[in-house]
């Protein structure tokens, strides 16, 4: 498995992720702005086709990851963990001092593999998201090795 800069042609795979990934996916216009406008920060795992993506985005010296998801069909096979290794390897190279995320206090799944590579729960969020759920923030601070 290759974990890469997305290219214009994985972008369809991309979206179909997005789609069958989350109750209230990313609108495909939106995700093409993040991918027109942050290229070194989209990344997706590829094996045959695409099989998990990561979008970030670094403001100043904060990075931002704004979406993640794996393929159904690939779960569990660390390859979650190796998109945000990369991209967090990407934010360091960039200068970037520290890292947050907004995750559905009920994802107990992704909450897990944050907290492995060192995320902390900053904050809860409550009714963050528009049907109401409530959020959490997380966090990292990158120093030494990531
Ligand atoms: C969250 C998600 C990206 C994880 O992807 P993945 O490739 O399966 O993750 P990994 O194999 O790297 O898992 C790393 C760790 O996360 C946790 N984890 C992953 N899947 C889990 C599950 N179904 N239940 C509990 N913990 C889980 C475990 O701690 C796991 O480590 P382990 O397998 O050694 O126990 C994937 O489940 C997904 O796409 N979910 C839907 C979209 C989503 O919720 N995205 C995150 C939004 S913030």
């Amino acid at each position: 498995m290759d974990i890469r800069e997305a290219n214009p042609e994985d972008i369809k795979k991309v979206f179909e992720i997005e789609f069958s990934s989350f109750n209230s996916p990313y609108d495909p216009l939106i995700l093409n702005y993040l991918y027109e406008t942050h290229k070194k920060t989209f990344l997706v795992a590829y094996e045959n086709d695409v099989i998990g993506y990561i979008v970030g985005i670094i403001d100043c010296s904060e990075g931002h990851i704004i979406s993640l998801a794996t393929d159904k069909s690939f779960r569990r096979k660390k390859v979650g963990t190796l998109l945000v290794e990369n991209l967090l390897k990407i934010f360091k190279e960039n200068g970037v001092k520290k890292v947050k995320l907004e995750v559905r206090k009920r994802n107990t799944t992704a909450q897990n593999l944050y907290e492995k590579l060192g995320f902390f729960k900053a904050k809860e969020l409550p009714r963050y998201y528009e049907n109401g759920e409530d959020g959490i923030l997380m966090m990292k601070h990158l120093e030494g090795k990531v």
